[in-house]
């Protein structure tokens, strides 16, 4: 009966994709539960380097049959494009479904996303322009279009013309921008629903059916818990929950079925798009560690902004979703850093905070109380075993487990599959 749900424990990006990809070698099955294109899920294994934004991180393996859930929004063109070029680079994407309830995103939907940025000005989000928001915001008014409307002409006409009505009064009317032909989009969209047809289906049973045979099932999270709309960093979040909940509404699994929470942490911090990063290095040191460690987003290839490890963050993460363990990656980033800061609490004025604020004012006022810890100066990248590690990457790594209230479970000292350090067997 065996679930385990692999969460990004920060701003997302880190590196959830290698983590699955390592994990799903022992699983039959892996599912993505929730957000759609806007993630970025890198894999770099023996069939070469991917960016994966729909397909399940879980595709290399042939014995691994891979989900997206009804919790996604499914962008159908890209989704086609990645199964092409999964399929041009010797990928076998035969085994891989889609719920006939994930939500498409439409052309509107991508279209909105850009003109309520644009008209949000210096307080722009800085989405990732991929209709994510707008897509979940028809979801919640019930004016959304399900993956099976589009496999149904008829019915995929009435819900896009009622769709439509609202979208196109929207588009002229408030952003003066030219109306969505319906045939032009129908034509487009059931082609698509046309080429996805083997694809979807009711995949709850899908599931069902794995964990009741016992099956290991990975639980494939995107973004990350301080995006998360109910508890991130508000209103600059996405739109959707990455938090263990989406996990379970987003597939149609019950809780019950749940054997291990990870939580995924960067060694340190990163963030694309705006909002607060308590912890935010100051310019030079965060220029470091973005050219040490390629931190461009693999979605839209903005630099991503650098911070210390957070403490006070990483521990509300864990508390949020119940992490079983934690994990460590691009530890291989900090290896040449003389001292690491930790934040260890957060101050206002002279109040020290407990909690993670809800009130958005009151997290742009804090401020980090750091913690100093000497830097190893050793490479890491060729280190396979936790005891062979630096004693000084150990403690930075201890301390790190303290602050999160939960041990370590797997160490990323690459990007490689291989670059991985399991202190004990998992599963
Ligand atoms: P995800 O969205 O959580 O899957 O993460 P991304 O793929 O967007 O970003 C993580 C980046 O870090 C990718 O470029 C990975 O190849 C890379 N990566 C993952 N683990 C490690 C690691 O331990 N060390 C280094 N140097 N890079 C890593
Ligand atoms: P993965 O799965 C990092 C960020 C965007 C923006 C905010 C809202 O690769 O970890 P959206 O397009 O979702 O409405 O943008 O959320 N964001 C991510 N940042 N990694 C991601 O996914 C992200 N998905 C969304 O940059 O700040
Ligand atoms: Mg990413």
């Amino acid at each position: 009966m065996p679930a385990i749900a692999i969460l990004g424990g920060q701003w997302g990006d880190e590196g959830k994709g290698k983590v699955v990809d390592y994990l799903a070698e022992r699983a039959q099955a892996v599912a993505r539960f929730g957000g759609g294109s806007n993630a970025g899920h890198t894999v770099i294994n023996e069939k070469g380097e991917f960016r994966m934004h729909l397909v399940p991180s879980g595709v290399f393996y042939p014995h691994v049959t891979c989900i997206i859930g009804n919790g996604v929004v499914l962008a159908p063109k890209v989704l086609l494009e990645e199964i092409d070029l999964l399929g041009g680079r010797g990928v076998d994407t035969s085994r891989l479904f889609v719920s006939d309830r994930a939500h498409v995103v439409m052309p509107y939907h991508i279209l909105l996303d850009g003109l309520e940025e644009e008209a949000r000005g210096a307080k722009a989000i800085g989405t990732t322009r991929r209709g994510i928001g707008p897509c979940y915001v028809d979801k919640a008014a019930r004016l959304g279009i399900r993956a099976g409307d589009l496999l149904d002409r008829e019915t995929f006409r009435k819900r896009l013309a009622i769709a439509l009505e609202q979208k196109n009064s929207l588009l002229t009317r408030v952003y003066g921008h030219e109306p969505l032909s319906a045939d032009a989009v129908f034509n487009e969209y059931a082609a698509y629903g046309e080429r996805l047809r083997p694809f979807i289906r009711d995949t709850g049973l899908l599931l069902e059916a794995a964990l009741e045979r016992g099956e290991w099932v990975v639980l494939e999270g995107a973004q990350g818990a301080l995006l998360d709309v109910d508890f991130g960093t508000y209103p600059y979040v996405t739109s959707s929950s990455p938090t263990i909940g989406g996990a379970f509404t987003g597939l149609g699994v019950s809780p019950r079925r749940l054997e291990h929470v990870l939580g995924v942490f960067k060694a340190y911090s990163t963030r694309v798009g705006e909002g607060p990063m308590t912890t935010e290095m100051d310019k030079q040191m965060g220029d470091r560690v973005r050219e040490k460690g390629g931190e461009y987003g693999a979605t839209t290839g903005r630099p991503r902004r650098c911070g210390w490890f957070d403490g006070v963050a990483a521990r509300y993460a864990s508390r949020l979703n119940g992490f079983t363990g934690i994990v460590v990656t691009r530890l291989d980033v900090l290896d040449e850093l003389p001292s690491l800061k930790v934040c260890v609490a957060y101050k206002v004025g002279n109040e020290t905070l407990e909690h993670f604020p809800a009130s958005l004012p009151l997290l742009e006022r804090c401020q980090p109380v750091y913690e100093e810890l000497p830097g190893w100066q050793t490479p890491s990248r060729g280190i396979r075993r936790f005891e062979d590690l630096p004693a000084r990457a150990r403690a930075y790594i201890k301390r790190i487990e303290e602050l999160a209230s939960c041990p370590v479970a797997l160490v990323s000292v690459g990007p490689q599959r291989e670059e991985t350090i399991l202190p004990r067997p998992l599963f």
